[in-house]
């Protein structure tokens, strides 16, 4: 049982006054704000009808939070971004969402930990690539986007960074060669009950046998992780086709730095099958992720310092044609 841990789901926005705060609702720190008047008087003269509260919480796309908080302010404070409202809104609200997808991801490591996991054979670790990071947010917050699909599953922190970041809802397709995947199940299960569903076995037959079974099923964003070696990223850039949304989707390739990879993304865009749309470099880094935040009082602390920068790491994302 991982008790208490929902609430971390709780943090809430509130706009008072003058003032939008974003507050951990269990520890009642606050841990951004975004000043939208001067003063109170400031707030009575361009806004006496302004609402004194507002609430909502980081589990919602921040687009949405923003333009449902800023809409209720005037233009010039809020509305189409004369005052700023819903960049700073959307920042912060970004930055709070990684920052509990942070704190999760090492709360994650901890329960694998303790049953008995050997954490430096855990692959992938997704947290610990900043860059990264921050597109995969990038693209989950894209208005349109509801489902995701993903090939590797593995120890679950890229599963949880789509569900941290607002995900409503992922399929996962695992090969399951590791004992620690089921761990990292039942430990997301308890977080984001219903919100993910891991298919178990190789998916150059589950994503096809999955697609012909449920054909209505399809995605906004397909990210491409599991096996590594030419075939399988191939065929998992293949596979993947039929099931992607045909009004909005992205195409994610993770690790398009390793030979094999890179090779099958070159080769299935040569095709004509898919257009590339950008790349992004990460240097593995824990420490990296914890300076991004230092100076703002987010609760989170990570282990050891050591910015390992030969370690770099790239993902390219697109579309299908
Ligand atoms: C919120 O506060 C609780 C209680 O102090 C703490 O356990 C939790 O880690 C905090 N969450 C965040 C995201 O800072
Ligand atoms: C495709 O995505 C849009 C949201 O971008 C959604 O409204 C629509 O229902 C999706 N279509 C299918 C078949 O899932």
């Amino acid at each position: 049982m991982i008790p208490l841990l929902l609430l971390l789901l709780l943090n809430n926005i509130t706009l008072i006054a003058s003032t939008v705060t974003i507050t951990n609702s269990t520890s009642g720190r606050v841990s951004g704000s975004v000043e939208l008047f001067e003063s109170e008087s400031d707030r009575a003269a361009n806004c006496p009808t302004c609402p004194s509260h507002v609430t909502t919480y980081l589990d919602e796309s921040p687009l949405t939070t923003a333009n449902r908080v800023c809409s209720l302010l005037p233009p010039t404070v809020g509305g189409e971004d004369g005052g700023g409202c819903l960049t700073s809104l959307k920042k912060i609200i970004s930055e709070n969402q990684l920052a509990l997808f942070i704190e999760l991801g090492m709360k994650l490591d901890l329960h694998l930990k303790s049953s008995g996991v050997d954490m430096p054979s855990v692959e992938g670790k997704s947290f610990t690539y900043l860059e990264k990071i921050k597109l995969m947010q990038k693209l989950v917050h894209h208005p349109q986007v509801e489902t995701i699909c993903e090939v590797g599953f593995n120890a679950g922190h890229g599963t949880l960074l789509w569900l941290a970041s607002g995900a409503k809802k992922v399929l996962s397709f695992e090969l399951g060669q590791y004992t620690y995947s089921t761990k990292a199940i039942s430990f997301l299960s308890e977080l984001y009950p219903n919100k993910f569903q891991v298919i178990m076995g190789d998916s150059l037959k589950t994503v096809p046998s999955f697609h012909d079974m449920f054909p209505e099923e399809k995605c906004n964003i397909l990210f491409v992780d599991g096996g590594h070696l030419y075939e399988h990223a191939y065929g998992d850039m293949g596979n993947f086709r039929s099931m992607r949304n045909e009004s909005f989707h992205y195409l994610v390739i993770d690790d398009t730095n390793q030979e094999p990879v890179q090779k099958a993304w070159g080769d299935y865009r040569m095709q004509g099958l898919a257009k590339e749309e950008e790349t992004v470099w990460s240097d593995y880094s824990e420490v990296l992720v914890w300076k991004e935040f230092q100076g703002r009082p987010i609760g989170v602390e990570v282990d050891g310092d050591s910015v390992v920068e030969n370690w770099r790491s790239s993902m390219s994302y697109g579309v299908y044609l």
